[in-house]
């Protein structure tokens, strides 16, 4: 008998799985591990130990391409060890770059594109007899708009208290300077009951916080149901705790999205809502379709709802041609809207994108002074906006035990920060009421109050 349970260990195949990129690449990964489980693969954390390696890659900044062939550098040596082991690229810089990655790094047996993830049973049963394989046809819109994991959900380690759901897939709106148009197409809607059907499966696998995720998630629309129309019918469904999205795009922010925040209960009041440049040269340069007055007309449709609500956003500093006055006005965007947090980036031009072809680029060294200038000015606001914090009362979405700190939970406000609970005995994936009692740099510290799980 124990001989051979020892047998059937040896013939379960191993698949580690490693993400670069957005929340979109997650995602997409997790799709991937319940593709492969099918496939009598099961997860490992260690790449030595794999039988078949997964990069899903990200192209979205020179940096994160480079990332991809910087670890298959690292990777090749495991085939020395392991003359069995498959090695596959998938995700952006696989629909960007297609088969110049198996010319460029001979240890890879295949490539897929965004659209392909479920094409991989038919890919690895190919590769297994020796072929390399380059996969990144784009399926059929149809097929993306009906689309419904075919697969069951479990409650598996890899769906945790928090979940992503994509509702579109791809974007239309060609921003200048941004690859993700021609890596993942154009935008497609999932249909409405598809999306439903799997947040009632999130839902019951113990999900307590979905994310929905989109490029351009607020021009979701498909068979009549628009973004706040979808919104509304999640916001119904049983045990719907939290709800999120990411990322709306400015030029479609509008007033039923703004009532959205005050009306559904679950909706978290926190917004990403990027701005990516404070000066409207730059802004109609990167084909944004807003004005700076009229993004401050969007945060102000919000916070009149909801003086309270957290905003985040994206900036790029060094866009070919930003002078040193149009880098000011990102600046002081900053300092007049105040967002909660920020994540900022230089300008890296990308292949086929309408940028790249700008003259005018910036230089390295300008684009890393005006990052650190703007990185300093945000940390500031983030100081003083945690201090106000002290002393509120917040409801925290239990996250994670600490291992290092006894009995300190951490989780996360219904405004997206991050707070460390200390001496508290809830369980992960609670929610409990909280005391800020004091600031760190990239988080708040509380205490619970009693009697407080619910
Ligand atoms: N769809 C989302 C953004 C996806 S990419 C949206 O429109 O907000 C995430 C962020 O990466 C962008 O908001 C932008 O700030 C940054 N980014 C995209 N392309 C970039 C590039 N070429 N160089 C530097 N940053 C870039
Ligand atoms: Fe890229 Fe612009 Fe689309 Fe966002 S909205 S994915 S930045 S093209
Ligand atoms: Fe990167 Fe593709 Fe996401 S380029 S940011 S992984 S959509």
């Amino acid at each position: 008998m124990e001989k051979n349970n020892s047998k059937n260990i040896e013939h379960v195949k191993k698949v580690y799985i490693k993400t670069f990129g957005c929340q979109m690449n997650e995602y997409d990964s997790e799709k991937m591990v319940e593709v492969l489980k099918k496939e009598n693969y099961s997860i490992t954390n260690h790449s030595i130990e794999a039988d078949l390696i997964i990069l899903n890659t990200c192209s979205i900044r020179e940096k994160a391409e480079n990332k991809v062939y910087s670890e298959l550098g690292r990777l090749r040596k495991l085939k020395s060890y392991n003359p069995n082991l498959k090695i596959g690229v998938g995700g952006c810089v696989a629909q960007q770059e297609k088969t110049s990655i198996l010319r460029r790094s001979t240890s890879v047996d295949f490539v897929f594109g965004t659209d392909n993830l479920f094409d991989l049973p038919e890919i690895i049963k190919k590769i297994t007899s020796g072929q390399k394989i380059c996969q990144t046809k784009r399926h059929p819109r149809q097929k993306i708009r009906n689309f419904i994991p075919d697969y069951t959900f479990k409650k598996t380690k890899s769906f945790g208290i928090k979940s992503f759901l994509a509702i579109t897939k791809g974007c239309n709106n060609n921003c200048s300077f941004c690859v993700v148009p021609s890596t993942r197409g154009g935008e497609v809607s999932r249909e409405p009951e598809n999306i439903i059907a799997e947040a009632k499966n999130l839902i019951s696998s113990g999900s307590k916080e979905i994310c929905l995720l989109g490029q351009n998630v607020n021009s979701y629309n498909a068979k009549d149901t628009n973004f706040v129309e979808l919104l509304k019918n999640l916001d119904s469904l049983k045990n719907m705790e939290r709800l999120r999205f990411i990322s709306p795009h400015p030029k479609d922010f509008n007033n039923d999205l703004a009532d959205a925040f005050v009306n559904l209960k679950s909706l978290c009041e926190h917004m990403h809502l990027p701005l990516q440049s404070g000066s409207n040269r730059i802004l109609n340069r990167m084909r944004r379709w807003y004005t700076m007055e009229t993004f401050y007309e969007k945060v102000n449709l919000l916070r009149d709802r909801i003086p309270t609500a957290t905003l985040s956003t994206d900036l790029i500093v060094g866009f070919p041609g930003e002078t040193d006055e149009e880098f000011e006005m990102t600046m002081e965007a900053v300092r007049k809207v105040r967002f909660d947090s920020i994540f900022s980036f230089k300008y890296s031009p990308r292949p086929g994108t309408q940028a790249i072809k700008y003259t005018e680029q910036i230089s390295e060294n300008i684009k890393s002074q005006r990052l650190k200038k703007l990185i300093e000015t945000q940390e500031k606001i983030i100081l003083e906006k945690n201090n106000i914090l002290i002393g509120s009362v917040q409801e925290i979405l239990i996250e994670r035990e600490n291992n290092n700190l006894e009995k300190t939970l951490s989780g996360r406000t219904r405004g997206n920060h991050m707070v460390n609970i200390e001496n508290c005995d809830a369980n992960v994936g609670e929610l409990v009421q909280v005391k800020i009692i004091g600031t760190n740099k990239n988080s708040l510290i509380a205490k619970p109050l009693s009697n407080n799980v619910f």
